[in-house]
C-alpha cells in the first residue's frame, strides 16, 4: 500500500494502516542492512540539512540512503548556509530540490518543516523541527516497543523528563494513540509537563494518563521512555541547571523488574550507565532501529518500495 501523502511533516499525518505499512517495509530494509547494499534507490540523491546539532538522526539517514544505493548532499549548520544571510526557508527549498530528489532537514524553530514542506516539489522529511515535532523518531520508538514486545495496543508507558521541550514525545503521543488500550504515565517537574497540545489531543481520543513528578510512578509500566532536559531551549541556564538531573535513572531501581527503558538520545546522565548491561535497556539497539526506518521511508515516498 503506497503513503498517500508527499511529505512527512509530523506523526498526526499518520494513518494506523500508514504506520504499520512503513513498519513492515522496514522490517523488509532490516534484511537489506543485514546484507549490506542494495540498488534500489541508485540515481537518487538525498539532500540532508542539518541546521542543528545531529548524531544519530543525521548518520542514520545518510547510512540508509547509502545502503539503497542512492548518493547524499550534506549541509551542516545554519552559518554555514545561506539561511545565515537571510534567504528564506521557502528559498531554501526551492534551491535543494534542483539538486536532490528528497530532503531531510532539522531545524530550530518550530513550525519550519511544515514552511519547508509546503514550499518543496521534492519529498521533504521533518528530522526535527525545535520543540515541535519528530515524526522519524517516532516510528523507530515504535518499531523498537513492537520488536521488543510483540504488540503496542494495550501497553503501559511510561514518558519520563522534559515533556515540555522533547519533541521525541510530542510525536510518540500521537503516534501511540492510533492504537488500542494504551495509558501513559507522564513524569516531569511541574516546569517541564506535557504541553496542552498534546494532553487535549490525549483528552479527545479518550486515552488515560496520569500526571506525577516521581519516576517511581511508572516502573511497573511496560515501557520507560526517559528524555533528556533540553538544554537548548532554555532561555535560563540557572533554571536548566536546576532541573537537569531531577530524574537519575540506575540499576537498583530496575531490580526484579521486567520494564522495557528506552531514550532517544543523546543522555546526559538521567541513565546511568549501570543500566547498559541489563536486559531492560534497549536504547542502544532502539537508535540503531532507525537505519532500517528511515530506509523505509526514503524508499517509500521516492515511490519505490
Ligand atoms: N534521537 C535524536 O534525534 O538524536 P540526534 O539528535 O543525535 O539526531
Amino acid at each position: 500500500m503506497p503513503l498517500l501523502f508527499q511529505h512527512l511533516t509530523s506523526t498526526k499525518q499518520l494513518s494506523r494502516a500508514d504506520t504499520e505499512e512503513i513498519l513492515r517495509v522496514a522490517a523488509d530494509m532490516e534484511k537489506i542492512r543485514t546484507k549490506g547494499k542494495s540498488d534500489l534507490l541508485k540515481g537518487k540523491v538525498l539532500a540532508s540539512l542539518f541546521y542543528e546539532p545531529s548524531t544519530r538522526t543525521r548518520l542514520s539517514f545518510e547510512t540508509a540512503m547509502l545502503r539503497l544505493g542512492g548518493d547524499v548532499l550534506t549541509a551542516e549548520g545554519i552559518q554555514f548556509s545561506s539561511l545565515y544571510k537571510g534567504e528564506t526557508i521557502e528559498d531554501t527549498m526551492e534551491m535543494v530540490g534542483q539538486y536532490a530528489d528528497i530532503i531531510a532537514m532539522r531545524h530550530p524553530e518550530q513550525g519550519s518543516a511544515d514552511k519547508a514542506a509546503a514550499a518543496s516539489k521534492v519529498p521533504f522529511i521533518n528530522a526535527g523541527d525545535g520543540p515541535g515535532q519528530h515524526p522519524t523518531q517516532a516510528l523507530l520508538d515504535l518499531y523498537t516497543i513492537n520488536s521488543e514486545l510483540g504488540k503496542v495496543d494495550g501497553l503501559n508507558i511510561a514518558m519520563v523528563g522534559d515533556l515540555r521541550y522533547g519533541r521525541t514525545v510530542h510525536s510518540l503521543s500521537y503516534l501511540l494513540g492510533l492504537y488500542k488500550n494504551i495509558c501513559f504515565t507522564l513524569i516531569s517537574p511541574k516546569e517541564l509537563t506535557m504541553p496542552e497540545k498534546v494532553t487535549s489531543f490525549l483528552d479527545e481520543k479518550k486515552i488515560p494518563y496520569e500526571l506525577h513528578d516521581d519516576i517511581s510512578a511508572g516502573l511497573d509500566c511496560d515501557i520507560m521512555y526517559m528524555t533528556r532536559v533540553q538544554q537548548e531551549r532554555f532561555a535560563d541556564k540557572s533554571e536548566y541547571e536546576r532541573l537537569k538531573l531531577k530524574y537519575v535513572l540506575t540499576a537498583s531501581q530496575l531490580k526484579g523488574k521486567k520494564i522495557k527503558i528506552m531514550h532517544p538520545l543523546p543522555r546526559v546522565g538521567e541513565i546511568s550507565t549501570d543500566v547498559d548491561s541489563l536486559p531492560n535497556a534497549v536504547y542502544f539497539h532502539q537508535a540503531g532501529n532507525g537505519v532500517p526506518v528511515r530506509m523505509a521511508l526514503l524508499a517509500m515516498l521516492l515511490k519505490k518500495a
